[in-house]
């Protein structure tokens, strides 16, 4: 495997899932706060109130990252830390934390990539309507800009929202997520709101921020056909057109995909005239969020894309019942690549849940994991050698968290984290990766 040099080797979190300090130093509430307070939301009926400590604990986390050899982090940046009440007044200790933890990167030799909006936003605006409501695409840009003022050019590379896919559609059809509806209607209005929030938040960065990298991470699936009826090939087509092309197409050709959009006529969203020229406004990069595939069959009495996941025999599948399927990135880089063209990709989350046991003396051995990742690390170099122009890959995640609905039960972490103690323990994953980066250099 070869990786080109300055190639950045990382790992990735989010302000909810580690910080911890939720009523810290001026921090507003989150829908998130509010969303895991009702019964049954949460699978443990936890929140992410004190979550990794890592408001408090962020610099022997950053230590720990040193001491693994990684040479660039993905962290996000808590909207309600900054403006409390999502738009107006800025808490300066909000933004105290995180030029501190920037600086501490930097000069640990670790670069800085900067996500505004991983799904935590202000309860303020959930009040107003959250992603519904066009407001909140405009008070993004606001937030967008003050964060840009402070940190500058200190930020490697910016991305402005984090999985606008998931955002939308767990949070306003499936109802997993904040707001926890379940509504087309909700689902693509609040996705056309979070592009258009994207759009607007590229143009409040250039401003503040000329010549520096910005750009988007969505979540992306490929999808194949398990079984072989006609049915079964547009549930594909449908499968990926939702999940993928309904978030790419904006982004990259200005345009919702014609197929799904007519499937999906009766609750198109409203849209402003120029809209989707803003969303489509030239980017740096484009970071991905790899984790399966979807290996579908057409199913009617699902809701829309009326698809049913299927598993294959003999497959590993995670402790989420996700499927380890490597090749499955190659193909999402080179197709990105080919139909999109990003000037640079990168991965910015990639790993897997196990139901991790430390052996007595508290070692962690996640040999599922280690396999997981040697995989698609290999894919991540067959992409580059194919010609995609890939800059980074970020393990998901530098610490055991708050894994959202899931609560505390299931671990992504490269690094186990005991809740009661807050003890950080590298998994043998974590070992692996020090190894495979050190290898290389
Ligand atoms: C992604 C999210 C991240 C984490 C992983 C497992 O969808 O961006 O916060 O939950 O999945």
């Amino acid at each position: 495997m070869s990786f080109p040099r300055g190639f950045f080797f990382g790992a990735a979190t989010s302000a909810y899932q580690i910080e911890g300090g939720t009523a810290a130093d001026g921090r507003g509430p989150s829908w998130w706060d509010d969303f895991a307070q009702v019964p049954g939301h949460i699978a443990d009926g936890s929140n992410g109130e004190v979550a990794c400590d890592h408001y408090r604990l962020w610099r022997d986390d950053v230590a720990l990252m040193q001491r693994l050899g990684l040479n660039a982090y993905r962290l996000s940046i808590a909207w309600p830390r900054v403006m409390p009440r999502g738009r107006g007044p800025v808490n300066p200790a909000g933004l105290d934390f995180y030029e501190r933890l920037v600086d501490a990167l930097l000069q640990a030799g670790i670069a800085p990539f900067v996500t505004l909006y991983h799904w935590d936003l202000p309860s303020a605006l959930a009040a107003r309507g959250g992603w519904q409501s066009r407001d909140t695409a405009q008070a993004f840009a606001e937030y967008a800009s003050v964060v840009a003022r402070r940190l500058g050019a200190r930020v490697r590379s910016w991305a402005t929202l984090n999985e606008p896919r998931c955002s939308a559609v767990v949070g306003h059809l499936e109802g997993r997520h904040a707001p926890g509806l379940r509504s087309m209607q909700a689902t693509l209005q609040a996705a056309h709101h979070l592009l258009l929030a994207h759009g607007l938040g590229v143009q409040a960065l250039r401003a503040e921020l000329p010549g520096t990298e910005i750009g988007i991470v969505c979540d992306v699936k490929p999808y194949t056909a398990a079984g072989s009826e006609a049915a079964d090939v547009q549930a594909v087509r449908r499968g990926d057109g939702f999940f993928n092309r309904w978030f790419l197409d904006p982004l990259f050709k200005a345009s919702y995909p014609s197929d799904i959009a007519a499937e999906l006529a009766p609750w198109m969203p409203v849209q402003g005239s120029d809209d989707l020229r803003i969303i489509a406004a030239p980017i740096d990069s484009l970071g991905i969020n790899y984790y399966t595939r979807g290996h579908v069959r057409h199913d009617a009495t699902r809701p829309y894309p009326h698809t049913t996941e299927e598993r294959v025999p003999g497959a590993h599948y995670s402790a989420m019942g996700w499927e380890d399927y490597p090749q499955g990135l190659h193909h999402m880089l080179l197709r990105i690549h080919r139909e999109y063209a990003p000037a640079q990709l990168y991965v910015a989350e990639n790993g897997a849940a196990e139901d991790d046991v430390p052996a007595p003396g508290g070692r962690v051995h996640d040999a599922a994991r280690v396999r997981y990742f040697q995989g698609h690390w290999a894919a991540a170099a067959r992409a580059l050698a194919d010609g995609v122009p890939l800059r980074a890959y970020f393990a998901w995640s530098l610490l055991d968290n708050f894994e959202w609905g899931h609560g505390y039960r299931k671990r992504f972490g490269i690094v186990h984290v005991d809740f009661a103690t807050q003890q950080r323990t590298p998994k043998d994953s974590a070992l692996a990766y020090r190894d495979f980066i050190a290898g290389l250099r």
